[in-house]
């Protein structure tokens, strides 16, 4: 049966995850320890942070401080490793239009850093974190993985050089993988400074400090928000089944208004302006994902946002 191997109590199954000290990387390797794991994580901490990963046992996870841009002797990380979750990435719009050089550095040369490192370890196979910005402003909505390209700053650009180093891989030297274009994902420890976590952690700490909801543009544009515990299940189901060499959108299949997110929040609202580059509406098409691998989001945007009020 397919996933015998994954869960085996024979010997632990060793992971890599890149960006593991990330608000969606720690929340893996939660999921992957409970699942009987090993994990190595490698991360800069340039975004991500120690206390997320305080509350594991050192002997289930291994932080190793590395910046994948810049990385040398790591193939020793690699060696009996099984799956290489790859997170680690530099994730803001303006800062990567401010320094794009340094995105392409960090993003697409980290990719490709990861990947030889992972080709040489003739692993199982490769789960990369790419992003839902490569449709740019789709024109259908929910947009689905053949969607044009349209990159329309370089964080978009970067993700999805990555993306496409990550698939030549698999072309060149058989290395089996599986590229998850995220839409907005939101849960616990979501990053206060990245593009896609902003508008929760804004309106939670408004929220908090009893202020009103600051809400860019006017409010109508929606999101596809997917709970973290919804994505890093797809990621354990992807691992463990027989897919390679695919790509597939990881949303939640469902629109939500901003103006929306701020009412079930509840308080005043101010509007202030529109940012470069954010699309009106997004909406992921999740069918192929469903399909393949029999997952479907759980947590509604309702229950997702409780629970964040409550951790
Ligand atoms: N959060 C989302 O909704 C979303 C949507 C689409 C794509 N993504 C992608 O998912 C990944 C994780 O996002 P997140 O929201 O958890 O962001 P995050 O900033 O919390 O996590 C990124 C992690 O990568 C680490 N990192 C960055 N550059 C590094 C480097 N050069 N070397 C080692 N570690 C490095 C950071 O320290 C951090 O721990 C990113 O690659 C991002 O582009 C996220």
């Amino acid at each position: 049966m397919v996933g015998f191997k994954f869960f085996t109590k024979m010997k632990k199954i060793k992971s890599i995850v890149t960006g593991g000290a990330g608000f969606i990387g720690s929340n893996l390797v939660d999921r992957l320890v409970k699942e009987g794991h090993t994990v190595i994580v490698l991360d800069n901490f340039v975004s991500g942070k120690r206390s997320n990963l305080s509350h594991h046992l050192k002997k289930n996870v291994k932080i190793i401080r590395s910046d994948i841009s810049n990385i040398k002797n790591i193939d020793k990380y690699f060696r009996d490793v099984s799956y290489v979750f790859h997170l680690a990435g530099l994730a803001e719009i303006i800062p990567s239009i401010k320094n794009p050089k340094k995105y392409f550095l960090n993003n697409t040369l980290g990719t490709l850093n990861i990947l030889e490192a992972a080709k040489k370890a003739k692993i199982k196979k490769f789960i990369y974190a790419a992003s839902s910005s490569c449709y740019g402003s789709p024109k259908k909505i929910p947009t689905s993985e053949t969607e044009k390209i349209d990159t329309q700053h370089p964080y978009a650009f970067t993700k999805f050089l990555g993306e496409e180093a990550v698939i030549k891989y698999a072309d060149f030297f058989k290395m089996p993988n599986i590229s998850c274009r995220f839409f907005n994902v939101y849960g616990p420890r979501l990053n206060t400074t990245g593009q896609y976590g902003a508008v929760f952690s804004n309106f939670l700490t408004q929220k908090k400090k009893k202020r009103p909801l600051t809400i860019v543009g006017n409010g109508k544009q929606t999101r596809d928000f997917i709970h973290v515990d919804d994505l890093t299940n797809a990621f354990i189901k992807l691992a463990r089944s027989n897919l390679k060499n695919k790509i597939y959108n990881l949303g939640s299949g469902k629109e939500t208004s901003i103006n929306k997110i701020a009412n079930i929040i509840g308080g005043k609202k101010i509007f202030i302006p529109k940012r470069p580059g954010d699309p009106n509406r997004s909406c992921a098409n999740i069918s192929k994902i469903k399909n393949d691998i029999k997952w479907k989001p759980r947590i509604s945007i309702i229950q997702g946002i409780e629970r964040l009020f409550q951790s």
